[in-house]
């Protein structure tokens, strides 16, 4: 039976780990990913999708025109969508998970409001589907420490905790990933450049584990090897001109009402100089609304930047305001109607959940067979 190597210098798969967001496999990635673009169109029912969201508060503009866009095109496309609450993952970086179920259902309200159509689309959560979990121990078997230890997911995500001690959820959080994308034989992620190698992590899972149960089930593999679909977002930056995430409070969350988002905007950084022009490099707090007003329709950056000409940050940010607020009324008023009805997310959540399993269960005994534990 083929063993995975123990490796002290690092195996090929790892160099393509480490490489998986670098020079030629990056090309790779980026030519696959337009090439599985255009073939949406023509063979949507040939992929599931599935994309994961941490439930850690509620989800704001940068998560909305980073991903959540992108949800109900792909389902509107015809592809079979599968989003996943992922509030395990959630206790990898932090000790409490804060008020969860209420960020849970938040998360199934934002998806819904959004478009995401629960009659064609599976939302559901990693807490409730016991057999993907059960795949984490096969899978473990399946990667080293080491290899690990050198993932550039784990290791950005380890430097986003400040320096606190590293958990073994964390350390095999790649792997939780991966029985995320593989239980329910997923082939389309749609990722950032950055989260390129847990794809491939999961990838190397899948091969390694026909590679090593695969005598059983020559005629077809065990798992469907995932591809990345490769999103172009746009860098939001935050209100104050960082990086956009609810600890800092400088995002603008969908939830909120509209004198809400003017007040936020209102307190947005920007500089002294009454003309406004678009500059992301001398000027990035001012390109930013600029862009955040763009996103909402308002025109290109240019022109808005334009229009507005002299009448500096006052109008910069009235201009924003009436941008965003008019392109989220209706996702809000319709998040608005679904979160004042708890018992109709959760009978979403319910029938995602059992989706999930059934998937899941199937999985898990394709997996028994191959490893002869089907007792
Ligand atoms: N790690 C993702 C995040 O940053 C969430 C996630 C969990 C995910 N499982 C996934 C994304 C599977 C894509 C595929 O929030």
């Amino acid at each position: 039976m083929t063993q995975t190597p123990e490796p002290t210098a690092p195996t090929k798969a790892e160099e393509a780990l480490a490489g998986a967001t670098s020079g030629a496999s990056l090309a790779r990635s980026m030519a696959r990913s337009t090439e599985i673009e255009a073939d949406l169109d023509v063979n949507p029912g040939r992929y599931r999708m599935l994309t994961g969201v941490r439930p850690t508060g509620n989800m704001h503009l940068g998560h909305y025109f980073g991903t959540m866009h992108s949800w109900a095109k792909i389902q509107d496309r015809g592809v079979d969508t599968w989003i996943l609450v992922a509030d395990y993952q959630v206790i990898t970086d932090r000790d409490g998970v804060g008020p969860i179920r209420e960020r849970v259902l938040s998360l199934v309200a934002d998806s819904l409001a959004v478009g995401v159509d629960p009659e064609r689309s599976t939302i559901f959560a990693h807490s409730a589907v016991p057999e993907e979990n059960q795949l984490m121990l096969p899978f473990l078997s399946l990667v080293t420490e080491s290899e690990l230890h050198r993932n550039p997911t784990v290791k950005s995500e380890l430097e986003a905790t400040d320096g606190r001690a590293m958990t073994g959820l964390m350390l095999t959080y790649p792997v939780h990933q991966a029985a995320d994308i593989l239980f329910c034989q997923a082939n389309l992620v749609p990722v950032g450049k950055d989260q390129l190698p847990h794809l491939e992590q999961a990838r190397l899972i899948a091969q390694r584990f026909d590679k090593r149960y695969g005598r059983a089930v020559k005629e077809h593999p065990v798992f469907r090897r995932p591809e990345a679909l490769l999103s172009e977002a746009p860098l939001l930056l935050g209100l104050d001109g960082e990086k956009m995430s609810k600890s800092r409070h400088n995002t603008i969350e969908l939830r909120m009402s509209a004198d809400e988002t003017a007040k936020a905007l209102k307190k947005a950084k920007t500089d002294s100089e009454r003309v406004i022009t678009y500059d992301p490099v001398g000027r990035p707090e001012v390109a930013n609304l600029l862009t955040l007003a763009s996103l909402c329709g308002a025109g290109t950056p240019e022109e808005i930047a334009e229009r507005i000409g002299d009448g500096g940050a006052g109008t910069l940010k009235k201009v924003t305001t009436e941008a965003v607020n008019e392109f989220f009324a209706p996702i809000r008023a319709r998040r608005a109607e679904l979160a004042a009805n708890e018992d109709y997310l959760l009978q979403v959540l319910h029938t995602g959940n059992e989706r999930a399993r059934a998937v899941a269960s199937q999985t898990l005994d394709a997996v028994r067979t191959a490893m002869h534990m089907d007792y």
